[in-house]
């Protein structure tokens, strides 16, 4: 027992003096560098593995990938440790025969594509970017650097680059501000914005991508971070453009042009593109807060038929549920909804329901049960549910950053489309919270199993809500293809679904605004995108609401939507001359759905945006750089939307070409400015020559008639031009196993003269036999006109000069003669 005693004694003394050895040593905190920005040091050494290559100055390493030819990520590791590869934007890193070398010289390590070079420069890790004809396009101003986030973990990231004098901006999706992006400091933080206004930041969605044009070549950077993340194109400092984030890590993609378009295709190739949409969801649209309860419904369709103006797409808007609950039906208001849907499908409409991502906090309510029984809600950091405010009241939220979530969120959709619905509208996914805005930071996400805090999941919430819609929805449809449309994004969002530009108002500068919006989402990787047409909030006037429709009618997505407290908003509301107008303006969308559907297939299959800004017609024309009232619908069709009230007459500039006034058909010169009359009829559309318009004839709703012939409107020109349509069933995913038509059009003339070929690839076969051909702006009286060697007695020449003809849609080639 006493020698236990001892024991003890001699162990405590001991504890008490290495106590006292602890105190001898300095405090290790001491050791610890106060948080400041860290920059990258030397690059000491280059290493390949594989297709990466890394370098680093010992501590901080910078890994670039060569992803295509055009395309090279590079990304940092403060500590030299990567995060786990992961994107949703980027679902899969093609390296499309990407081959490359790794060169050293005294000042730098290049990796050299086919097409770029990369530069690492050895005296300060300066990375710079360069074509084959060492023409610098992009460069480090100081080198990437970062802060260390003590609260949270991880790292602030910063990029720096030079910003050239002359340098323009373009992108960042839905910014509410010029379309050019120079000078301004823009934030990506999905935020509900209601009534919105100019310059007001950040919007509804996020999409860190810009396109850079200087001296006629275009590059794209490409900041694939889901954090609230921050630009600046020579704000603060007129020869610096930054990006940062508050957190994750700087990971960023070069995309080489020369050209803007050269910059979105290749951004398509890593984000994806929009899927075919169902042919129907390219008519117009619908929309009010609310229609209810179904006599108000039937009321709305049956004046769109007795009006003759032609619609698709109805809405219903939160008020067909019960108590707001997703997935239920107000059974008062709509007491059997199958037999309404299937009563207006049989009347050419098809429902879109809208669906809202909070999910009331109700024992007695499914859908709840469901996601409480399974922990499929978000939870706080100390395991509360997250909980807040919207339209249900008190709600719990689906965290679709997991899979199995979104899966089930998918299923619940089995119901709606057994009763007919053909589309979902997903909103308030930012996500909206009444009161506090959004989610706190601390809220947990699964993320794939990459799990992060709303911190690093807030930007992609929508996206993936919708990403869930649309799957299921794909899904239970079959082989159908099903209309998704949401307020939230993020870059890939493009693959699930159309966006709306959120809350905007009855006002001329929405009208405005909307017109760049949505040129600038078509840049942004957006392409089905189109504007509360009227305004959301407020009153328009019948002439602010035509104006709108006539930009609308050209716009991708085309809908008309009104809050609940507005007067009646239909395109017969303002009575005459206006019904009249809008008609007209719809029949027009109607009879040019073709060639919308044949753009959107050269979008799918090819990367092209719909909505195309002057600037990317003529990039090399400095004042391009800042025009943003016209765009080209395609690439075949200019349209300058008027956006003043009483204007008679506008400014319009035609890049360089011969373009034909839609209207009067007469010819004008472009690579000039023209004035044309704007009377409240027309807005000013301008084809351009050569061009094959394919045009079908009006109808109340897609589908209503069987097509018996296809116009081709075929718009003379002295030189070759080439022209495409597409074809297929328009509503199923019978493309994707090659069962579609793709034509091409070659129109070649000269003063005696016209050809026209046609080339074919595809398995679809359109069930109309022949074309009506409409030849305009003819320099001679043909005549003679002969048609795979025969020749074709039965045409027409009118007074107006317009030649009309006949003939197979089978046709190889035609020819004109004087
Ligand atoms: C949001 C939407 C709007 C919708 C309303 C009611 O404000 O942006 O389009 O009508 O909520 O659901």
């Amino acid at each position: 027992m006493e020698d236990k005693i001892l024991n003890t004694e001699l162990l405590i003394n001991k504890l008490l003096e290495e106590e006292e050895e602890f105190h001898h040593v300095n405090n290790p905190a001491a050791d610890i560098k106060p948080v400041i920005k860290k920059y990258l040091g030397v690059p000491n050494h280059a290493e390949q593995l594989g297709n990466k290559i890394y370098f680093t100055d010992g501590d901080a390493k910078v890994e670039v990938v060569v992803v295509t030819d055009e395309i090279i990520r590079v990304r940092l590791a403060p500590h030299g440790v990567f995060l786990e590869e992961f994107s949703y934007a980027v679902p899969k890193l093609v390296h499309k025969d990407a081959s490359f070398i790794l060169l050293e010289n005294e000042s730098e390590f290049i990796v050299s594509s086919r097409v770029v070079n990369c530069h690492i420069r050895k005296k300060d890790f300066f990375i710079s970017f360069s074509d084959k004809k060492n023409h610098v396009t992009s460069a480090d101003a100081v080198p990437m650097h970062w802060e260390e986030n003590v609260k949270f973990g991880g790292y602030y990231v910063f990029c720096t680059k030079v910003c050239e004098p002359e340098e323009s901006f373009f992108g960042l999706g839905d910014k509410p501000t010029e379309l050019n992006l120079r000078g301004k400091r823009l934030k990506n933080w999905n935020t509900d914005a209601y009534s919105f206004a100019w310059n007001q930041d950040p919007l509804y969605r996020s999409i860190p991508f810009y396109i850079s044009l200087n001296e006629d070549i275009a590059h794209g950077i490409f900041f694939d971070n889901t954090f609230k993340a921050q630009f600046d194109f020579g704000a603060e400092d007129k020869t610096k453009t930054s990006f940062w984030a508050d957190g994750g890590e700087l990971q960023y993609y070069y995309i080489h042009g020369p050209h803007m378009m050269d910059v979105v295709k290749s951004y398509h190739i890593l984000t994806g593109t929009h899927p075919m949409p169902p042919l129907w969801a390219l008519g117009y649209h619908q929309c009010r807060w609310s229609y209810y309860p179904e006599a108000k419904v039937r009321k709305i369709t049956k004046g769109f038929r007795e009006n003759k103006i032609p619609c698709d797409g109805i809405y219903l808007d939160i008020d067909y549920m019960d108590g707001y609950r997703c997935f239920t039906w107000n059974r008062k208001y709509f007491p059997d909804p199958k037999k309404m849907i299937s009563e207006l499908a049989a009347d050419g409409f098809k429902t879109v329901v809208i669906i809202d991502p909070g999910i009331r906090v109700d024992d007695n309510y499914s859908v709840f049960k469901e996601g409480k029984k399974n922990r499929y809600f978000c939870r706080r950091s100390d395991d509360y549910f997250m909980e807040g405010h919207v339209w249900p009241g008190r709600c719990q939220f689906p965290d679709f950053t997991n899979p199995e979530v979104r899966t089930w969120w998918g299923g619940l959709f089995d119901e709606l489309v057994e009763m007919g619905v053909a589309g979902v509208w997903n909103d308030m996914n930012e996500p909206a919270v009444f009161g506090a805005g959004t989610f706190p930071d601390d809220v947990r996400h699964q993320y794939d199993g990459f799990r992060g805090s709303h911190r690093k999941a807030h930007n992609v919430y929508g996206m993936q809500m919708v990403r869930a819609t649309y799957e299921g929805l794909r899904t239970i449809m079959k082989n159908k293809r099903p209309f998704t449309i949401t307020r939230a994004g993020y870059s890939g969002v493009q693959r699930f679904s159309s966006v709306w530009t959120g809350d905007n108002v009855a006002s001329w500068e929405h009208l405005q605004l909307g017109n760049i919006q949505c040129q600038r989402l078509s840049v942004s990787g957006i392409p089905f995108c189109g504007t509360d047409i009227g305004g959301f909030s407020g009153e328009p006037d019948g002439e602010l609401f035509t104006r709108w429709i006539q930009m609308g009618t050209f716009s991708p997505f085309m809908r008309a939507h009104s809050a609940g407290d507005t007067k009646e908003r239909e395109p017969w509301s303002f009575g005459e001359p206006y019904t009249a107008i809008n008609r007209k303006f719809i029949e027009l969308r109607y009879r040019l759905i073709p060639y919308l559907y044949s753009t959107f297939w050269e979008h799918h299959r090819y990367g092209f945006p719909i909505l195309r800004p002057v600037v990317m017609q003529e990039q090399d024309v400095l004042m391009n750089h800042f025009r943003q009232d016209e765009f080209t619908y395609g690439d075949k069709i200019l349209i300058c939307p008027v956006m003043q009230p009483g204007q008679t007459s506008r400014k319009v500039y035609l890049p360089k070409g011969k373009w034909y006034n839609f209207w009067t058909n007469e010819m004008v010169d472009g690579g000039q400015e023209v004035t044309v009359p704007t009377p409240l009829e027309t807005i000013p559309i301008f084809v351009k020559a050569g061009s094959v318009i394919p045009e079908y004839p009006v109808m109340q709703y897609v589908g209503e008639k069987e097509i018996e012939e296809v116009k081709l409107n075929i718009y003379y020109s002295d030189y070759e031009a080439n022209s495409f349509l597409f074809e297929d069933y328009g509503e199923t995913f019978a493309y994707e196993q090659d069962i579609y038509l793709e034509k091409k059009f070659v129109v070649n003339g000269d003063s005696k003269k016209l050809t026209i070929q046609q080339s074919m690839e595809g398995l679809y076969t359109p069930r109309y036999e022949g074309y009506h051909f409409t030849l305009l702006g003819l320099p001679f009286k043909p005549g003679k006109i002969v048609a795979d060697g025969k020749e074709i007695t039965d045409f027409t020449t009118s007074k107006e000069k317009i030649t009309e003809f006949k003939f197979s849609k089978n046709f190889k080639n035609i020819e004109i003669f004087k």
